[in-house]
């Protein structure tokens, strides 16, 4: 059934695809807050990014995705590849819900070892470990309805089987029992699975991927606890040569700055238990736009996470009509100190430069008031880099603008010492009453300059503030492209330097 697509989704996917081709510097109508260098998929419903695998030269992102609608739906697992992470290509669906239930998020890994069994004469196999999400057990009102199962791939992500023996994970009662995120634990040559279990997380471990054993729980009395745990991830990092280890929670609501958000703990895990070094959450993005976001596997000494470009708040009904939601760019992580403690710092992938356009460069520029940045900028698209330093002396602001009077503001508060974002005036806003708001972000970083680097795609912001300490990412909805660019100071300001790059779309139909 769900691989017939009908008369209607054909005609939806064929209008995506023209306004795909013929967008760029003019996207207008249905299309006109399509991202540009953001993977979103050609029609239809998307959330979180599921199974990020780099395999033989290409990256593979699989999503939830509801083929027959622009709201969630019975969940699949779609396909996109990339060379590059930057230019993305949609692929055919790879999972299909089945008798078992819906397929809901979960990873992929490398079987290199070929520790299952899957893989015949020397192949190795992809495996996919996945939520099965049963709607007919949790109309009956159980509390099983969710398990975890297996399907794997022997021609590089383009088929998939499911696992005869699934589910490989059974539901011991608990309702939210989801999101499997698994690895390779190399000291005892094991798989760890890191699973969302309601308002902890649960580790497991196996020799093969089918078998699996509990091995603890963490959380339950640490981080925020504002919604239900979702969607984490546990993964090494080195710090000056030592080892740390971080541990992603997906949590909604209770984000920092309203409804879902990912808090962080970094710690120690010996292969059984996790221990923080504290229990306080931390945040990896205060932007209100960054959710379920988790690495990819297999991508050597580079930690790289993608997340959803959106929040359950609002997802279902952000005003773009044929499609719903994209992805972040993808980042790379790192452990940086502040004092004693460690902060997890995101920047993006150093392949986005690519897609630079350099346009200027300014130093020593003295803002007063105002500094229209508009005519040196020639922003047509909305797509843009900007890189700036700044003492931490006083408030300054940047600010996108377009003809109809529409303005989103990205800032600095130096009495409060944060970041913010400020999209109350940034569009449409009122399709939910709670978007159009001015979020804030604590300052982490205590040297004297700061720096900013911006990431802007038609209808999205990331700011990465101090080198990736303090992150936020929103969208938002203009009624006309953000061509106009002005810095504003009311107290004065002399920016240290500010290089501005126009970036190329890269979104492509296939
Ligand atoms: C997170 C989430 C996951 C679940 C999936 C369902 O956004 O709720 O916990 O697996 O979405 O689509």
């Amino acid at each position: 059934m769900h691989k017939q697509i009908g008369f209607l989704s054909l005609l939806i996917a064929m209008c995506a695809t023209v306004g795909a081709l013929g967008q760029s510097a003019a996207a207008s109508g249905s299309e006109a807050h399509r991202p540009q260098f953001h993977f979103s998929p050609k029609a239809h419903w998307m959330n979180d990014p599921n199974g990020m695998v780099y395999y033989n030269g290409t990256y593979h992102l699989f999503f939830q995705y509801y083929p027959d609608g622009t709201t969630w739906g019975p969940m699949h697992w779609g396909h996109a590849t990339s060379k590059d992470m930057v230019h993305w290509h949609e692929q055919p669906i790879a999972l299909y819900p089945d008798s078992l239930g819906y397929i809901f998020s979960g990873s992929a890994v490398v079987d290199v070892n070929n520790t299952t069994g899957f893989g015949k004469n020397g192949q190795t196999p992809l495996v996919a470990i996945f939520t099965h999400h049963n709607p007919a057990l949790e109309k009956q009102k159980s509390d099983k309805f969710q398990y975890q199962s297996l399907a794997y791939s022997l021609d590089e992500g383009k088929t998939w089987t499911k696992y005869k023996g699934n589910p490989v994970v059974q539901n011991p009662g608990i309702t939210d029992f989801r999101d499997p995120k698994v690895r390779w634990f190399e000291p005892q040559k094991k798989w760890v699975m890191t699973l969302a279990t309601k308002d902890r997380v649960t580790f497991f471990s196996s020799p093969d991927l089918k078998n699996w054993s509990k091995e603890s729980e963490f959380g339950k009395e640490s981080g925020a606890h504002g919604g239900v745990w979702e969607c984490p991830d546990l993964f090494p990092l080195d710090y000056h040569g030592k080892k740390a280890w971080v541990l992603l929670v997906s949590i909604n609501p209770g984000g920092p700055n309203g409804g879902s958000a990912t808090q962080y703990f970094v710690g120690d895990f010996d292969g059984h238990h996790f221990k923080p070094y504290s229990t306080q959450a931390k945040w990896m993005d205060y932007g209100t736009d960054n959710y379920a976001g988790v690495t990819f596997s297999n991508t050597g000494n580079r930690t790289i996470l993608m997340g959803w470009m959106s929040n359950w708040q609002y997802a279902s009904v952000v005003p773009t009509a044929s499609w719903r939601s994209a992805m972040t760019v993808p980042r790379m992580l790192q452990l940086k100190a502040v004092g004693k403690e460690l902060f997890l710092a995101s920047t993006p992938v150093t392949e986005l430069n690519k897609l630079d356009v350099p346009a200027f460069s300014l130093k020593n520029l003295t803002v007063h008031n105002q500094f229209d940045l508009t005519a040196k900028a020639k922003n047509e698209t909305g797509l843009f880099r900007l890189d700036l330093s700044a003492p931490n002396t006083a408030d300054f602001a940047l600010v996108l603008a377009n003809d109809k009077g529409e303005e989103l503001t990205i800032g600095y508060n130096k009495q409060a010492n944060e970041y913010y974002i400020d999209r109350t005036q940034s569009g449409k806003t009122d399709f939910e009453k709670g978007f159009g708001k001015r979020h804030t972000a604590p300052r982490l970083a205590t040297d004297s300059n700061l720096t900013l680097t911006l990431v802007a795609d038609v209808a999205s912001v990331e700011l990465f503030a101090d080198n990736g300490l303090t992150v936020m990412t929103d969208i938002f909805f203009p009624d006309a492209v953000m061509t106009r660019l002005h810095l504003k100071s009311a107290t004065g300001i002399t920016i240290n330097k500010i290089t501005y790059s126009k970036l190329t779309p890269s979104v492509s139909i296939n």
